[in-house]
C-alpha cells in the first residue's frame, strides 16, 4: 500500500504532504511517512520543511480508530520530536480543522501559518482524554496559561484570528494556502528565522490562583469528569517543571484518561453520533429534496425555537399562527431570544438582526404553497394535527415535505390524512428547539427514501444530531421515559423522597432529576394526557396519584410555583412537606409499604427502567442500532456522556 504521506522538493523547500481521507487523521501510517519525511529532509537540500495537507482538512487528530488497541510505532510523541528536533526550520500549513493530535503537529512546528477559515482546537477532553503529545507543554508556553486552559477543557475550537492573536499561529494566509505558505517560509529563510522550539519558550506570566479557580469550576461544569481536572494539572506542570517532567506527567494522565471507563463512553458516543446519521438501506446517492424555504404552523415554545434553527442556517421560514395575536405573541419571543442571544454575546447584533429578518409570519395557510418544508408544531391534539395535514395536502406545492413535530402521535395516523403520505414524517425537537441537540426523525411507514434522506441531511445544515425512530406512542426518548417515570412514583411512595431521588441521580451524572424535570414540563400535562384514558390505559394508579393529586391541589409545577417541589422567588427549588404527606397519604391508600430506600437502588432501578424499555425498542425495530438509543438520551434528556448512554451503560456494567 503507498503511503498516505509524501514527500518532494520544491525549490529549497522540502513539501511533507499529508493525504489520508476523510480527515487526515494520524494513523501508524501518517506518522511512520512523517517520520520518514523528516529523516529525508535532514539530509537533502532543502533549506527548510513544511507540512500541509491535502483533501478538506489539516490533520484533525490522532486515529481514534486505534484507540484502546495495542500502539504501534512510531508514537505520536517520538514523531513530534523528530519534527521539533528538525536541523532546518519546519512549518505548519493549516487549512480546515487543526485539532487534537494535528494541532500539536503544528505546535512541534517552529512556525504555523493557516487559511483565515481555518480552525484549531484541542478537543481531547470530548473523548474523556487530555492532549496527549505534548499538546498541555507546548500551548501553554505559546498561548499563556489561560487561553490554554480554555482551549483544553472546553474542547472548542478558535478561529485563526483568535489563534494568531493568542500566539498559536503566526500568519494568516489570504489566498492559496500552498503558493503563500512556501512564499512565507522562503521570507523566513531570507530574515534568517531561526529553528524555534516551542518545547523551549517559557510560560508567560499567569495569575497564581489560577490553577484552583479551574479546578473548582471544573468540579461544577464537567461534574465527575477526570480528564479536565488532569488538564488542569499538566498545564500546571508546564509552569513549574521541565518540559521533559512535564511531558511525562502528560502521558501517566493521558494513559489513565485512555483505559478510564469515561473515555471508552465517550469515545464510544463519537462513533455513535456519526453513524446515528446513517440509514440503514438509504445510500449516500440518494437524490435529495432542495430546501430554500421552510413553514413553520405554530408559534408556541417548539414552533418560534425551530424556525430560529432554519433562519440561523440561513433558510427562509414563514410562521403560521391563528390569529394576530398569536402571531405577535410568538414573533416577540422570537425577537427576546434573539435579543437575549446578543446580550450573552453568543451572536452579534448584525448576525441576529439577519436571521430574524428571515422570519415572517402569516395567518393565511396559503402563505405556505411555495415551501419546501413544512413543521407542524400545533398543540399535541391528534384530531387538530390531522385537519391541518389536510389543509397542508389542499395547499403544498407537489414534493413539498410535510413534518410533524408531535411528540407521541401516531404519524402514520397522520399521514393518511394527505393524499401524499409519502411526503409526510415526523420531526421531533426538542425544547428549547434552537439549542437542543437532537432531533428524532420519524420515518412513517409510507415515507419515500428521499424524505428521510432529505431530512437526515438538513438537520445536519441546521446543526442538530439526527436519530431515525420508527413511529410508536412517543417514539424512542419519551417512550422510555414513561417507565422512567412510572419507577420514579413507585421509589416515592415506597419510601424516597423528590429531593432524595433527584439528588441521586443528579450526582449520578444526570443534568436534571427526574422530578425537577417534571415539574419543569409541567405536571398538567400528563394529567390532561391521562383524563383521556380509561383506567386500564392508565395501568397501575401508584404510577400517577401522585401528581394527579398535586395537580387537582393546583401544583401544576415550577409555572405555578409548586410541583413536587415549592419555588422560591428566584425559581430556586425547595422540598415541601405538604408534598411529603400527600406522598405518604397516597402511598397508605395504595397499601404500600414504606421502608428505607438507598440512593444505589434509586439509580439502580431508573437507569434499569429506561434500559429495558430502550431493549424493547430495539426488538420491535423502533430503533435501528442500539447506540442511537444513546445518542437520543444524551442529547435529548441529559443524560451523563461519561456514561455513554444507557445502553452502553448496561453493556459495559455488564461486561464489567
Ligand atoms: N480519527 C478517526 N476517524 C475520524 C477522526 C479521527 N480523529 N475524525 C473524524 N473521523 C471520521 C469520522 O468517524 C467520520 O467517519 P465516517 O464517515 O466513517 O462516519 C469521518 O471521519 C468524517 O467525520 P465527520 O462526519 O465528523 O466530518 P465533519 O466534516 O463533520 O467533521 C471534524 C470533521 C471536525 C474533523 C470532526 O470529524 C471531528 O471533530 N473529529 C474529531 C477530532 C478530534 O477529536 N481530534 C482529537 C483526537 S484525540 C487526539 O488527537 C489525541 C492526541 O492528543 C494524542
Ligand atoms: P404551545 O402550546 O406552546 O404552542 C402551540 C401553538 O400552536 C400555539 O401558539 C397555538 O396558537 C398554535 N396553534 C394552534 N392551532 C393552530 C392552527 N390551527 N394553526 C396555527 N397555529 C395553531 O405548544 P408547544 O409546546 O410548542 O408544542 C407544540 C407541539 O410540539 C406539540 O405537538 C408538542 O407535543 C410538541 N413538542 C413539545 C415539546 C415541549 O417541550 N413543549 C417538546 C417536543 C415536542
Amino acid at each position: 500500500m503507498s503511503s498516505p504521506v509524501s514527500y518532494k522538493l520544491d525549490g529549497n523547500i522540502g513539501v511533507i504532504s499529508v493525504n489520508f481521507p476523510p480527515v487526515n487523521a494520524l494513523s501508524q501510517a501518517v506518522r511512520a511517512g512523517i517520520v520518514d519525511a523528516i529523516a529525508t529532509a535532514q539530509g537533502d537540500s532543502s533549506e527548510a520543511v513544511m507540512i500541509i495537507c491535502e483533501g478538506r482538512t489539516f490533520i484533525a487528530g490522532a486515529d481514534i480508530t486505534e484507540f484502546g488497541k495495542p500502539i504501534q510505532s512510531p508514537w505520536l510523541p517520538e514523531m513530534l520530536a523528530d519534527v521539533e528536533n528538525s536541523s532546518k526550520i519546519v512549518v505548519a500549513a493549516i487549512h480546515g480543522t487543526a485539532l487534537g493530535g494535528g494541532l500539536e503537529t503544528a505546535l512541534s512546528a517552529h512556525y504555523r501559518c493557516a487559511l483565515p477559515s481555518a480552525k484549531i482546537g484541542l478537543p481531547e477532553v470530548k473523548l474523556g482524554l487530555l492532549p496527549g503529545a505534548g499538546g498541555t507543554q507546548r500551548t501553554p508556553r505559546l498561548a499563556g496559561v489561560k487561553a490554554a486552559l480554555d482551549l483544553m477543557t472546553s474542547g472548542a475550537p478558535v478561529a485563526a484570528s483568535m489563534a494568531r492573536d493568542a500566539g498559536l499561529v503566526d500568519k494568516i494566509i489570504d489566498d492559496d494556502l500552498y503558493s503563500g505558505a512556501i512564499a512565507w517560509t522562503r521570507e523566513l529563510l531570507a530574515e534568517g528565522a531561526p529553528v524555534r522550539k516551542s518545547s523551549e519558550q517559557s510560560v508567560p506570566e499567569f495569575d497564581a490562583d489560577i490553577f484552583d479557580e479551574y479546578r473548582a469550576m471544573l468540579k461544577k461544569r464537567a461534574r465527575g469528569q477526570i480528564a479536565p481536572l488532569h488538564i488542569v494539572s499538566c498545564v500546571e506542570a508546564a509552569t513549574n517543571k521541565t518540559f521533559q517532567e512535564g511531558m511525562a506527567l502528560e502521558r501517566e494522565m493521558f494513559m489513565a484518561c485512555m483505559e478510564s471507563p469515561q473515555s471508552a463512553a465517550m469515545r464510544h458516543l463519537f462513533f455513535a453520533e456519526r453513524q446515528a446519521a446513517k440509514v440503514d438501506g438509504i445510500g449516500k446517492d440518494t437524490p435529495l429534496r432542495p430546501i430554500k424555504t421552510v413553514g413553520v404552523i405554530g408559534g408556541g415554545t417548539m414552533g418560534g425555537g425551530i424556525a430560529m434553527c432554519f433562519a440561523n442556517a440561513g433558510i427562509s421560514v414563514t410562521m403560521i399562527e391563528i390569529s394576530d395575536d398569536a402571531l405577535a405573541r410568538g414573533l416577540s419571543i422570537i425577537d427576546k431570544n434573539y435579543g437575549g442571544s446578543v446580550k450573552r454575546g453568543k451572536l452579534s447584533q448584525d448576525k441576529a438582526a439577519a436571521c430574524r429578518a428571515l422570519i415572517s409570519g402569516s395567518t393565511d395557510y396559503a402563505s405556505l404553497a411555495e415551501c419546501d418544508l413544512v413543521i407542524e408544531a400545533v398543540f399535541e391534539d391528534p384530531e387538530l394535527k390531522k385537519r391541518i395535514f389536510r389543509q397542508l395536502d389542499e395547499v403544498c406545492k407537489p414534493g413539498a415535505i410535510m413534518a410533524t413535530n408531535t411528540s407521541y402521535q401516531d404519524v402514520d395516523a397522520i399521514a393518511a390524512a394527505t393524499s401524499r403520505p409519502q411526503d409526510v414524517i415526523g420531526t421531533h425537537f426538542f425544547s428549547p428547539a434552537h439549542i437542543m441537540k437532537l432531533l428524532e426523525v420519524v420515518r412513517g411507514a409510507s415515507t419515500a427514501d428521499d424524505v428521510l434522506a432529505t431530512v437526515m441531511k438538513l438537520a445536519k445544515t441546521i446543526r442538530k444530531i439526527p436519530v431515525v425512530s420508527g413511529v410508536c406512542y412517543g417514539f424512542i426518548g419519551n417512550r422510555m421515559l414513561n417507565p422512567y417515570g412510572k419507577t420514579v412514583q413507585l421509589l416515592l411512595l415506597e419510601g424516597a423522597t423528590p429531593l432524595q431521588v433527584d439528588t441521586a441521580m443528579e450526582e449520578w451524572g444526570m443534568a436534571m432529576g427526574p422530578l425537577r424535570v417534571f415539574d419543569l414540563a409541567g405536571l398538567d400535562v400528563g394529567y390532561k394526557a391521562r383524563q383521556a384514558l380509561s383506567d386500564d390505559e392508565k395501568g397501575d394508579p401508584k404510577t400517577y396519584q401522585v401528581p394527579d393529586v398535586l395537580v387537582e391541589m393546583g401544583r401544576t409545577g415550577q409555572k405555578s410555583g409548586a410541583g413536587f417541589y415549592e419555588y422560591d422567588d428566584r425559581g430556586r427549588p425547595v422540598a415541601d412537606q405538604v408534598v411529603q404527606n400527600v406522598i405518604e397519604e397516597v402511598a397508605k391508600d395504595l397499601g404500600v409499604e414504606r421502608r428505607k430506600i438507598s440512593d444505589d437502588e434509586i439509580v439502580e432501578r431508573l437507569i434499569s427502567a429506561l434500559v429495558n424499555e430502550g431493549r424493547k425498542i430495539l426488538d420491535e425495530g423502533i430503533a435501528q442500532r442500539s447506540s442511537d438509543i444513546d445518542v437520543v438520551y444524551i442529547y435529548g434528556y441529559g443524560f451523563p456522556v461519561s456514561r455513554g448512554g444507557p445502553m452502553f451503560y448496561a453493556d459495559s456494567q455488564r461486561n464489567a
